[in-house]
C-alpha cells in the first residue's frame, strides 16, 4: 500500500467504515483502489469482532466519481473486458457479504460510483449527492454490473433513461425513485447509516447471512453481468471510447458520429 492509503479503514462499535480516499480525484476507481475494497470485505467478512460495513467517500465532493478515466487511453484496447469484471468480482463480494454493508452517499456517485453504491445491501445519502451513469458521454456502457443493478432497483424504463441521457439525478428524486432509501444533510449522513447499522447488527448474524443468501439468490442473473462484460470489452475498444475519454481528459465536449 502506498503512503497515503487510497481507502481508508477504521473499525467503531463493530461497525467496518471504509472510506475511499483520493478526494482530488473525487475518489475515482484504479485498480488499487478496486484492490483495497476487496480486502477490505474479506477483512470485514472473517473478523467476528465486526459486524457490518459503512462505505464511504473521503472529502464534500464526491462518494466516487466513476471508474478512474486517466487510465482508460493507456489501457490495451482488448483489456475492456478484463477491466469490467475486475471490477463486477470485487462488487459481487459485496452484494454477496455475509454482513451487512451500507453505502453513505456523501456527493457525486458517478458510473462505477453509482455502481458501488449499488452493490452495497442499501443507500443513504445526503442532500449534495448526485447519481448518475454518464459512461455513454466516454463512449462506454457501465461495466461493474450497473446495467444489471440498476434496472433492477428503478425499473428498466428509468434506468435506460439515466444510462441513455447520461443525466445525473438529485438525491430527492434518488430517493423518489427508490435508489436510495433516506436523505439528510451532509453533516448527519453518517450519524444516520450508523443508528441504521446498529439496529442491523443487533439481529441474529446466522439469520442475517441467510437473508442477504435469500435476497441476493431470487436476483440474481450471472448471464447478465457476462454479457455487460462483453459489452463494455467491445466500446472500450471502440473509436467512440477514444474520442469520449480523450475529450474528458482535455475538458472539451466530444465530437462523436461524424
Ligand atoms: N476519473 C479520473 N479522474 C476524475 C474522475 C474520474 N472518473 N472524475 C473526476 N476526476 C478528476 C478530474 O479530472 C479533476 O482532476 P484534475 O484536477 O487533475 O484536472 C478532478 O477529479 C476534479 O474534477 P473536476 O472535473 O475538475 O470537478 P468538477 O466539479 O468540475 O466536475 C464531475 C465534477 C464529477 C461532474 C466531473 O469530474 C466528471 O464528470 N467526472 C467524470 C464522471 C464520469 O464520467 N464517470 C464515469 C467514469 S467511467
Amino acid at each position: 500500500m502506498t503512503e497515503n492509503p487510497v481507502v481508508l479503514l477504521n473499525v467503531e462499535d463493530e461497525i467496518l467504515y471504509i472510506t475511499i480516499n483520493r478526494p482530488k480525484k473525487l475518489n475515482a476507481l484504479n485498480d488499487e483502489v478496486l484492490e483495497e475494497i476487496g480486502k477490505a470485505i474479506d477483512a470485514l467478512n472473517s473478523n467476528d469482532a465486526i459486524r457490518g460495513a459503512i462505505i464511504t467517500g473521503q472529502g464534500e465532493k464526491a462518494f466516487v466519481a466513476g471508474a478512474d478515466i486517466g487510465t482508460f487511453l493507456e489501457a490495451p484496447k482488448e483489456s475492456g473486458k478484463d477491466l469490467a469484471q475486475k471490477g463486477q468480482e470485487v462488487f459481487f463480494k459485496i452484494e454477496q457479504s455475509k454482513k451487512p454493508i451500507i453505502a453513505a452517499v456523501n456527493g457525486y456517485a458517478l458510473g462505477g460510483g453509482c455502481e458501488l453504491a449499488l452493490s452495497c445491501h442499501f443507500r443513504i445519502a445526503s442532500a449534495n449527492a448526485k447519481f448518475g451513469q454518464p459512461e455513454i458521454n466516454l463512449g462506454i456502457i457501465p461495466g461493474y454490473g450497473g446495467t444489471q443493478r440498476l434496472p433492477q432497483l428503478i425499473g428498466k424504463g428509468r434506468a435506460m433513461e439515466m444510462m441513455m441521457t447520461a443525466e445525473n439525478i438529485d438525491a430527492e428524486e434518488a430517493y423518489r425513485i427508490g435508489l436510495v432509501n433516506s436523505v439528510c444533510s451532509e453533516e448527519a449522513l453518517m450519524d444516520m447509516a450508523k443508528q441504521k447499522m446498529l439496529v442491523i447488527i443487533q439481529k441474529p448474524r446466522f439469520a442475517l447471512e441467510q437473508l442477504i443468501n435469500a435476497v441476493n439468490g431470487g436476483m440474481s442473473n450471472l448471464n447478465g453481468y457476462v454479457i455487460e462484460a462483453n459489452c463494455f470489452g467491445k466500446s472500450f475498444a471502440s473509436e467512440e471510447k477514444t474520442e469520449g475519454v480523450t475529450a474528458f481528459l482535455e475538458k472539451r465536449k466530444p465530437i462523436f458520429n461524424q
